[in-house]
């Protein structure tokens, strides 16, 4: 959540911070503002609203400078506001900071601080700690590096920060701790990021700061890093393999839209080198790395949080399926919390589109102190939880930048069944026709995606009767349940309608009392196991008078006569099925939130990367 962009070097500071800042807009957008270190001045500009208020209110600004740290926010502590945006000042105006995360103990010190009469402008916590920064850099006549050591010794929480001293004009100071930063390393010049994107345009060299570091990049000197102690710390220059086609909207309305679309390419790309059809072969590297301890689990348990939790569900169906072990799956929230027993026999898989989830991050910390095996699947390379797990294996989709989780989802899924097929295949656990079965099925779901993707047109067409409903059931079976919570997700997190997934069976337990005429009811109800139980849930529906729009397999005529609207999806095997019947959903969401004219890619109270409690 919020995003964080630097510059200093030669160009001018302010359109690459603002470019930056649009980079990032996914991470948080209720305010926005920029700091930029002109001869003596250290000016800052901020407001609410988003990226393209700051570029119209800053439209008759000074904004000249070739030092300045940006800031995109989601608000934690006090209302979005311009006062409250980002940057805050210190009281002498000398120190102008950014932050991403949360200080925990603010409230304390901004009373220790107001006890000795520092004067504070926003209910923020951040302006707290540039308060603190300048407290202690006055009162012990520190340089900006020592205080910025001094003050975080101090503070409890979880922080990426960067921040500007106008006395110290060719000089950024970042800090990171739990929330991430990435510094590019260009001819002369430094930038700064939350994520790599603001950064790619210019340089593939990037340092990911590693969780206690402080970077201090100075003009016509090379990249320092060192800790609170004060310790120098060698940086690590990783070089990036992100083009800016993946972080750029390419001709499509919106980024969710494209990465829709983009599923069929990112799902062969999550299987290139891994899945061999024609040598029937899955081969994951962490399973040939750490053979014998994931042999040796007992039990698995799957950490993560809302659409990764979805996936998670369906993992535990395969992995359960195939390698006969039991797996239970955990909101990481709520495991971090409540005192869980793990132990050194569990494997324990952290699942995070964003890599850098605190809820996620916490349980991986808490599974690590029994000893458990921490396996990550991630999409964000180089980002926290990948770096933070003994090993892993990335979904290799491309930045996901619309605020709802759909390739990540896909990539998720099919991380999850090559692992399940590696996995079982190593225990002897699944027979020799199922194995090569589901391997070769894997290799042909691109394809079937894509023409289950051509019903777009058809699907923005049925979206239009949605626009009426204020709720919707999502129901579904067995690998189906978890893409009944998945649709249900999507569509009250950019369309604001009301939506539950249930198990289609649960119907008859109580959701049932709500249906009537002006419910729709959206029935996974493809041609598998379940498809008699599901044809039963529909005609209880039906009898109901709900309005049922139902998925089912090509070619079905049964539950077309029953259904009000029906898409259809071409037959895969059960187990994959997930992966073509979330794709109707998705779109489905994403055209009933663009009827209603809803801010498809940023909605409203939600952040990308949920770096903080
Ligand atoms: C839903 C969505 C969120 C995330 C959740 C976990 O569309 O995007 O529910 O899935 O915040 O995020 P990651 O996967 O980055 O840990």
């Amino acid at each position: 959540m919020c995003g964080i962009v630097g510059y200093i070097g030669s160009r001018d500071a302010y359109p690459i911070l603002i470019k930056g800042l649009k980079r990032l807009e996914y991470r948080g957008y209720d305010s926005a503002g920029v700091a930029l270190i002109n001869n003596d001045d250290l000016n800052v500009y901020k407001t609410k609203g988003k990226v393209a208020d700051l570029e119209s209110f800053c439209e008759a600004k000074n904004i000249s400078g070739h030092v300045g740290i940006a800031h995109t926010r989601w608000a934690t502590h006090g209302e979005p506001s311009s006062v409250n945006a980002h940057p805050h000042y210190s009281e002498s105006k000398n120190l102008a900071i950014i932050h991403n995360g949360i200080i925990e103990n603010y409230a304390e010190i901004k009373n220790n601080l107001i006890a000795k009469g520092v004067k504070f402008r926003s209910d923020t916590d951040t302006e707290v700690l540039v308060q603190l920064i300048e407290y202690v850099q006055v009162k012990k006549n520190l340089d900006t590096l020592t205080a910025v050591q001094v003050a975080l010794h101090q503070v409890i929480g979880a922080y990426a920060i960067a921040l500007l001293d106008k006395r110290e004009p060719n000089q950024i100071i970042a800090a990171r701790k739990q929330s991430p930063l990435v510094v590019g390393i260009g001819e002369n010049e430094f930038f700064l990021g939350s994520d790599a994107s603001p950064i790619i345009e210019f340089t593939d060299k990037v340092v990911y700061l590693e969780d206690g570091s402080i970077a201090v990049m100075r003009l016509g000197e090379e990249l320092k890093v060192v800790n609170i102690l004060n310790r120098e710390l060698n940086p690590l220059v990783h070089t990036i393999d992100m083009n800016l086609g993946q972080i750029e909207k390419c001709g499509y309305p919106h980024f969710m839209l494209k990465e829709i679309f983009e599923q069929p390419e990112c799902l062969k790309n999550c299987m290139r080198g891994r899945i061999n059809a024609d040598a029937d072969q899955v081969t994951l590297s962490a399973v040939i790395d750490y053979k014998e301890r994931l042999l040796a689990a007992k039990r698995i348990i799957i950490v993560a949080c809302g659409t990764s939790w979805h996936a998670g569900l369906i993992g535990k169906q395969l992995i359960e399926t195939f390698c006969r072990i039991p797996v239970d799956v955990e909101y990481a929230s709520e495991f971090r919390y409540r005192n869980p027993v793990v132990t050194k026999d569990d494997l324990v898989i952290a699942m995070s589109q964003s890599g850098e989830t605190a809820d996620t991050l916490a349980a991986i910390e808490l599974a690590k102190r029994s000893g458990a095996l921490i396996y990550g699947i991630c999409n964000a390379v180089g980002s926290s939880i990948p770096r933070a797990t003994d090993t892993g294996s990335y979904i290799h989709v491309g930045p996901e930048i619309g605020v709802a989780s759909t390739k990540a989802f896909t990539g998720q899924v099919i991380v999850l069944a090559m692992l399940s097929l590696a996995l079982a295949k190593e225990k002897g656990t699944i027979d020799d026709q199922t194995y090569n079965a589901v391997v070769k099925e894997l290799s042909l779901i691109p394809d079937k995606m894509k023409e289950v993707l051509e019903q777009n047109d058809k699907i923005a067409d049925l979206s239009r009767i949605f626009t009426y409903a204020h709720n919707v059931i999502y129901l579904g079976r067995g690998y189906s349940y978890p893409v009944a919570l998945e649709g249900a997700l999507k569509l009250k997190e950019i369309s604001y309608i009301h939506a539950e997934g249930y198990p289609a069976a649960e119907m008859k337990h109580g959701p049932i009392a709500l249906v009537d005429s002006d419910m729709p009811v959206v029935v996974i109800a493809t041609h598998n196991a379940m498809y008699e139980k599901v044809l039963s849930n529909i005609q209880e529906i039906k009898a109901r008078k709900g309005r049922v729009i139902a998925l089912v397999t090509k070619g079905d005529e049964t539950i077309s006569r029953i259904a009000d609207e029906v898409i259809e999806l071409p037959k895969t095997l059960e187990c994959l099925e997930p992966l073509l019947a979330t794709i109707p959903l998705q779109l489905l969401a994403y055209h009933i939130a663009v009827c209603k004219d809803k801010n498809v890619d940023q909605p409203r109270n939600l952040a990308k990367s949920v770096t903080v409690e």
